[in-house]
């Protein structure tokens, strides 16, 4: 009903306003006086060499920026993969690994699989979930609830960035727990975060300009989304967010990637969405914008002020979002992407909330 969607017209869209809100929900939940407290028992990064990280679509793209994260900050060699490959891929877990399940329902039948596996090899368990009452809790050592409130849209929208959000307190206490990260620094990424909010807000004013392009990119037949870095899964999840909504064919790649394959699709009818925050490697992501459009190619850059003037002029379209720390940017960035797939959908009349064949969770293998 209008009641339950608060006044939206889908719950996708009110789901992506609340944004905002839960992340600062599960920011004070994990946060007491300054310092990352996690649930009972616990965890120790010191007593782990190694991460294994499994999950399905949506949840499995917040894995990958993880990754990113994790390596950076502490330093721990992670792997990711998609729940139905690895569990029957029986992959060795040695010792003193950290298999980390992400999953919004808890219920997805794949990561439920690999969890037992990993259980089968003495692994320690521990799962970032949205339903703490569900199978891949209750079969975990630790549970880490994502706290984004009940999510009805098929699409996922604010699980990921909350799942984002646990996983970045959970790489920054990795970090903390192995020596490799002092006091201000800490204190500086928690802050930043504490932004968050707040920058999410600027995003989110951005929705009339970001439906004014989505109209243009309903119409086209192929999408490509490009990012570098943690941008790398955000363009993943950027494209999978208008598959599943608006039926617009749409791939994710790592900009670096996009000669050896991607740009021979490049032709005036195909947007190029780059997202990509002024970080270290702009200049890069410059230079593949260049080639884009050098081919007739039309971009769609979603940057900050001063990568929309670094950049310089032959974009199709730009739009800009505040400056954010570099390693946040995916969780800020997520939201024009979702806010794209949505008025896309919209332009295209589907079926927002229940898109054709898909389910919100997926049960069965
Ligand atoms: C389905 C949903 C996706 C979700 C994925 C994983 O495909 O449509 O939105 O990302 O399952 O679900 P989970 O509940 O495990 O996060």
């Amino acid at each position: 009903t209008q009641v339950e969607k608060g006044g939206h017209r889908h719950f996708m869209a009110k789901e992506i306003a609340e944004q905002p809100t839960v992340l600062g929900d599960a920011l004070a939940h994990y946060l007491r006086d300054d310092t990352i407290s996690l649930p009972e028992p616990g965890l120790d990064f010191s007593e782990f060499d190694r991460i294994v990280m499994v999950a399905c679509g949506t949840a499995n793209y917040a894995c990958v920026v993880a990754k990113y994260w994790f390596e950076r900050l502490s330093g721990l060699s992670v792997e990711v993969d998609i729940a139905s490959e690895f569990r029957y891929r029986e992959p060795p877990i040695p010792p003193r690994t950290l298999a980390l399940f992400v999953s919004q329902s808890g219920e997805t039948a794949d990561t439920l699989a690999a969890l037992r596996y990993c259980e089968g090899k003495a692994a320690r368990i521990v799962s970032v979930v949205n339903v703490t009452e569900s199978s891949i809790a209750r079969e975990s050592d630790l549970v880490l609830p994502i706290r984004a409130g009940a999510e009805i849209g098929v699409a996922s929208t604010k699980a990921f960035t909350c799942q984002l959000t646990v996983l970045f307190l959970l790489a920054l206490k990795g970090a903390h727990d192995r020596g490799r990260l002092d006091g201000e620094e800490m204190d500086a990424y928690l802050s930043a975060l504490r932004h968050m909010p707040g920058l999410m807000n600027s995003a989110l004013a951005r929705s009339g300009d970001i439906g004014r392009v989505a109209k243009a990119v309903a119409e086209a037949r192929d999408v490509l989304f490009l990012g570098r870095g943690a941008m790398f899964p955000l363009a993943m999840e950027g494209a999978l967010k208008l598959k599943e909504i608006s039926y617009i064919h749409a791939e994710g790649y790592a900009s670096g990637e996009l000669k050896h394959g991607p740009i021979a699709l490049v032709d005036k009818s195909v947007p190029v969405i780059v997202m990509a925050p002024s970080d270290h490697l702009f200049d890069k992501t410059v230079s593949n914008m260049q080639e884009v459009m050098a081919r007739g190619g039309k971009v769609l850059l979603i940057t900050d002020t001063k990568g929309a003037k670094l950049a310089g002029d032959g974009c199709w379209k730009t739009l800009t979002l505040p400056e954010v720390e570099p390693m946040l940017a995916p969780i800020l960035y997520a939201l024009p992407a979702q806010l794209l797939a949505y008025h896309a959908a919209v332009a295209k009349g589907t079926d927002v909330d229940q898109p054709r064949n898909l389910a919100k969770s997926v049960t069965v293998e």
